[in-house]
């Protein structure tokens, strides 16, 4: 028998908008694969003018409130849409509808990444799902190719750009020059920058996302302090000119996790990957997975990782999976993303980790330092694959130093680079970007 499905939204701006849209628009198609009508009961938002655009949905104002509870506590919902974004009061109110029994669907990739096991573990108790398919690159449907398609396999690597508004700000300044400033603005004015742009520049936005990826993967909160993380702020554009002109390599922000059976590896860094990788080819603000399983081999997902609709694809995916369960009498027999609270989960420091590196070192130009700096490099066990040296511009001035390592430990490396820096020849902070040459 097909019932009528009862969602509950909290919080109509871009992303609730467009779910909205998106559930008006492709009515028949959801009601096909879902089995059952799907209906908006109740919209909560705490701007009341928000409810202006109501009625170009054909949606009356009686659905919507600017009062919560008129949302966790109606016992005909079905399903909590939770698109408000940030930890507090979101997960208060997640929390208080997992516990009134309502299932939910969220895009909140800080809550979760911070309070995992607190939300899954109080799903599981009282038997509701909690669908997180926006969270993380949006329309790209990775947590389920990750929960269920790949489930078969042990996840050898993850490789992902996850951030559109970094990943924009990079393409724009290694194709077209444009300056960190200007590409970070275009980048807000598009849409793509997180209220707070920061989290998107210092990384902590992939962070969240690569957080949500391995918990899926391992069945366990990965917890945010295991993750390590640079940004994109100190990226110069002669490193980006450099790696690419002279060795072909092209900078990405990466999210990072590897597993080598004994202990995982996570973090989030600018990184250089081989002009001919896909990843290469991933510019402006998408978004690309690429994934190692043993089984299944090398698989890359690409798509719009941040935006209205593509968010609203994932929300809406997510309502439909959930309203089928429903409808069958079978949603929170069994849970959705496995957390096991109790699973340690054994990190790598990123000291341990071992890659190969380019290095860029500001000397004055005279006889001896190459020999001196490669001196000290081979002491800490660094091996140079290449070096590339500019020829001297004014008088006396320093000149850049450009070296790609073969594989080193970082521990060796970061030693060697801080002698380096001390020698007197030496000026300027030596430069190091982790180069990520998949399948090495
Ligand atoms: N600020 C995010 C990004 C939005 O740039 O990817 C999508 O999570």
């Amino acid at each position: 028998m097909k019932r009528t499905i009862n969602l509950g939204l909290i919080g109509f701006g871009t992303v609730g908008e467009g779910v909205v849209k998106l559930l008006k628009k492709n009515a028949s198609v959801i009601e096909r694969k879902s089995g059952t009508r799907v209906r908006i009961a109740r919209i909560c938002d705490k701007n009341p003018r928000r409810a202006g655009a109501l009625n170009k949905y054909g949606l009356s104002r009686d659905v919507f409130t600017t009062k919560i509870n008129e949302v966790i506590n109606d016992d005909n919902i079905d399903i909590v849409i939770e698109l408000i974004g940030g930890c507090e009061p979101a997960r208060k109110y997640m929390l208080e509808a997992i516990r009134k029994g309502r299932h939910i669907v969220t895009a909140n990739k800080a809550l979760l990444a911070e309070h995992w096991s607190e939300i899954f573990s109080e799903a599981d108790k009282h038997k509701v799902l909690v669908y997180i398919e926006a969270s993380v690159c949006s329309g790209i449907p990775i947590i389920q190719s990750l929960n269920e398609g790949l489930s078969a396999n042990k996840i050898k690597s993850i490789l992902g750009i996850l951030n559109g508004t970094t990943n924009y700000i990079l393409t724009k300044m290694s194709k077209e020059r444009m300056d960190f400033a200007s590409a970070l603005m275009e980048a807000k004015k598009y849409g793509f920058a997180e209220t707070d742009a920061s989290l998107d520049v210092n990384g902590m936005d992939a962070v969240n996302k690569l957080v949500i990826l391995g918990s899926v993967t391992f069945g366990a909160h990965i917890k945010l302090s295991d993750v390590y993380c640079e940004g994109i702020e100190n990226i110069m554009q002669e490193d980006i000119e450099y790696a690419y002109n002279e060795f072909g390599y092209v900078l990405k922000l990466l999210a990072i996790l590897k597993n080598n059976g004994k202990a995982i590896d996570v973090r989030v860094h600018p990184a250089l990957v081989p002009g001919g990788h896909l990843l290469s080819s991933v510019d402006n603000e998408y978004n690309a997975v690429y994934i190692e399983g043993d089984a299944v081999g090398e698989m890359m997902f690409f798509g719009k990782g941040a935006g209205e609709m593509p968010a609203a694809s994932a929300v809406v995916s997510d309502i439909i999976y959930l309203s089928k369960n429903i409808n069958n009498d079978i949603a929170g027999r069994a849970p959705y993303i496995i957390c096991n609270s109790e699973k340690k989960l054994k990190v790598m420091n990123i000291k341990d980790i071992r890659a190969k590196y380019y290095i860029r070192i500001s000397s004055v130009d005279r006889p001896g330092v190459l020999s001196r700096v490669s001196g000290v490099l081979g002491e800490h066990n660094v091996s140079i694959a290449s070096v590339y040296q500019v020829a001297q511009g004014k008088p006396r001035g320093d000149v850049p130093i450009i070296m790609v390592t073969h594989i080193a430990r970082e521990g060796d490396i970061k030693k060697a680079l801080s002698k380096i820096d001390r020698l007197s020849m030496v000026g300027k902070k030596s430069i190091l970007i982790r180069i990520e040459e998949p399948n090495e």
